[in-house]
């Protein structure tokens, strides 16, 4: 990362980093679905790639679920499978409550923020996603690599959609007033960590910015 780039990186303890996040999506939330379609890229993809047969009775963590775009979809794709929301914010995770109701029976959702810190979660499970949540969470983005790898069980599965990168600075600011942080920081980390299975990483609006999907396999 560069000096420039540094900068404008905000970190904060992971309190203040909570708080401001639950801020930022009490506005945010009346507004997330109507508008991220436009540039949440990749988030089918990532569903659609999980390698795990559509009746398989799989168990599947996503952090920082939002408004439960991602676990409506999983609960499409996966019809056996029991899903668990986890978000630090009350807005997003009431609107999760709406969008999966429809299968409440096999959805749970818990405000929480994910990480070395929380409430043990009570079981370990086949696939952990990210979307679009770690570019968010700074600088615990690793920790919170790192510890999905405790709670996925042998042979789990990690899967991540979200901004890799941009070669305009002036782009790259506009993100950080978002809390984003776009280094091409967390493919590297996950590359090493998982093996990986799919990864996949693609241009957005003509080259201003690129964003990864990836799926990779806890190692031995
Ligand atoms: C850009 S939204 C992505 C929502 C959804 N995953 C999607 O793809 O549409 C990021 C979400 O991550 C949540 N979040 C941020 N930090 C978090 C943390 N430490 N633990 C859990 N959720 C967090 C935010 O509240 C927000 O709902």
């Amino acid at each position: 990362m560069s000096k420039e780039t540094q900068n404008l990186v905000k970190t904060s303890s992971e309190k203040d980093q909570n708080k401001n996040i639950q801020n930022y999506y009490k506005l945010q939330s009346k507004i997330y679905d109507a508008t991220r379609w436009s540039f949440l890229f990749g988030r089918k993809k990532l569903v659609k790639v999980l390698p795990f047969e559509k009746n398989a009775e799989i168990s599947i963590l996503e952090v920082g679920c939002g408004t439960g775009y991602n676990l409506k979809n999983l609960a499409k794709a996966f019809p056996k499978a029991k899903l668990t929301g986890l978000d630090v914010s009350e807005d997003m995770i009431n609107l999760s409550r709406k969008q999966t109701k429809a299968y409440a029976d096999r959805v749970s959702l818990l405000q929480q923020p994910y990480g070395p810190n929380q409430k043990a979660v009570p079981t370990k499970y086949d696939a952990i996603i990210f979307s679009y949540s770690l570019t968010m969470i700074n600088p615990h983005w690793e920790d919170l690599i790192k510890h999905a790898e405790n709670d996925l069980k042998e042979n789990g599965v990690v899967g991540l959609a979200d901004f890799h990168d941009s070669r305009f600075l002036w782009f790259k600011k506009h993100m950080s007033n978002h809390h984003v942080r776009m280094d091409g920081h967390l493919l590297a980390l996950m590359k090493d960590l998982y093996e990986p299975i799919l990864e996949e990483v693609k241009s957005a609006y003509a080259g201003v910015w690129e964003y990864v999907v990836f799926v990779g396999r806890k190692r031995d």
